[in-house]
């Protein structure tokens, strides 16, 4: 039976999902995760004793995309118990789910982390940000900044500058496709420390950079959480820095914070991770060769409303085209569609049931171009789009680019 959840599912809920994924809830976790839960966006499947043997997830949010901040379902918690698997229960979870988020007309948009990569392009969502990390040798890279520094960091503990912290967010935000806007319930959760998410390292620290106002008091424009896992060796120290989150609203603050953290004593690396593959840091140090970099896949999103998705975005050039889209999951976005774009930037998108099509897609190639992160001629040389008038894949890519990459800054 498949049915939504309510809150007196979470304990055994939990305790499906977390088995799927190898790990053990321990009391700051549950709480954290309790925090987050929203029961009437959690479809479970059971089996005929009334156990959970399936379960997907969502949590309400707003993800920024290009040139504007969309509602989005957040889909998490997706696992089915071994002795069912292979036997449908996902795809009942995903069709349910998708025309569930269709029906309720408020979220143009889905997005997801995938466990795995080939779980979800079935289900059309399309791979729109990439993930960078960097394992960064800190003692081999110098940070060459022309920005006058006329700030400070301060090391603080996170309660005493939370409201900093959540205004900051909230004010980077909306430049930076990708990135979702977190609840109050959400940032306690995401300032919880549990001991369980340390792996060997410190505590979370927390600094900030702030600056004098131009009224008086002091103006927060970035901060960073990080650990330290303490080492050392025959050869000295080699301690590592690892970072949680770094938020910054101006390019002296982003200097300043990574400057403070590369430069740790008694350190050697800094990990850092979720990062955005145009990631300034690359442009700012003499050696960017030593920043380690590597890139895997990132967030999968979902069209889940075409015209609402594509009239939600800006676009980066005008252009007036039709595109003819399949979706086998949901058919009320198949068919022509004609996107127009003024010189602002601003779409509109419109049935063009009887006009001839510039380019034929799948909705999953739309998901994976939505965020400007995915180039269309990418999509065109792997096979997967096809242009039907000559130059639509430069014209329509030209409008889908974005002048930043976007980014999945946290896990969910
Ligand atoms: C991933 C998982 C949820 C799949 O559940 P399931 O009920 O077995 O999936 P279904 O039987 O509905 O499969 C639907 C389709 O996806 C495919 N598929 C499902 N999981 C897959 C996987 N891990 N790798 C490759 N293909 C997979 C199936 O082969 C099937 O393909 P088809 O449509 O061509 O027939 C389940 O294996 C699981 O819980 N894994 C561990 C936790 C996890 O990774 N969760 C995902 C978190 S993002």
């Amino acid at each position: 039976m498949l049915r939504r959840a309510t809150d007196q599912d979470f304990d055994p809920l939990e305790a499906m999902v977390s088995a799927q994924f190898g790990w053990d809830p321990d009391a700051e976790s549950h709480e954290r995760e309790q925090l987050r839960f929203e029961a009437d966006r959690d479809y479970l499947i059971l089996d005929r004793e009334n156990t959970i043997v399936g379960n997907a997830g969502a949590y309400s949010a707003a993800l920024t995309v290009p040139g504007a901040v969309l509602p989005a379902a957040l889909v998490t918690g997706v696992a089915v118990e071994p002795a069912h698997r292979r036997q449908g229960l996902l795809r009942r979870l995903m069709a349910h789910q998708l025309t569930e988020i269709a029906t309720a007309g408020q979220e143009p948009i889905a997005v997801l982390w995938a466990s795995e990569g080939r779980i979800y392009q079935r289900f059309g969502y399309g791979l729109a940000t990439r993930r960078a990390a960097m394992a960064i040798e800190s003692r081999e890279v110098v940070l060459q900044s022309p920005a006058v520094d006329e700030g400070r960091v301060r090391t603080c503990s996170p309660e005493t500058v939370r409201a900093e912290l959540e205004g900051l967010y909230a004010r980077v935000l909306p430049d930076r496709p990708g990135w979702f806007t977190r609840s109050e319930r959400w940032w306690t959760g995401r300032l919880m420390d549990p001991k369980s998410v340390r792996e060997g390292a410190s505590a979370r620290r927390v600094i900030v950079y702030e600056r004098a106002g131009d009224t008086g008091g002091t103006v927060v424009d970035g901060y960073a959480m990080w650990r330290m896992k303490p080492g050392h060796s025959q050869g000295g120290p080699n301690g590592e820095v690892r970072v949680i989150e770094l938020v910054a609203a101006t390019t002296q603050a982003y200097v300043a914070l990574w400057r403070h953290l590369l430069t740790m004593d008694l350190t050697r690396k800094v990990f850092a991770d979720f990062l955005a593959v145009d990631e300034p840091l690359v442009h700012l140090v003499d050696e960017p060769r030593r920043l380690r970099m590597t890139v895997a896949d990132g967030l999968w999103l979902r069209v889940v409303d075409l015209p609402a998705a594509l009239a939600g975005r800006w676009y980066a050039a005008p252009v007036d085209v039709v595109i003819e889209v399949s979706d086998a999951m949901l058919p009320q976005n198949a068919g022509r569609w004609r996107l127009r774009s003024d010189v602002d930037g601003v779409g509109t998108c419109e049935p063009a049931a009887g006009a001839d099509p510039d380019l034929v897609c799948d909705i999953a190639d739309l998901g994976a171009v939505y965020l400007g992160g995915t180039p269309l001629g990418r999509l065109a040389d792997a096979g997967r789009v096809r242009e039907l008038k000559p130059y639509a894949i430069r014209r329509i890519g030209a409008a889908f680019g974005w002048h930043r990459d976007p980014a999945g800054f946290e896990m969910f």
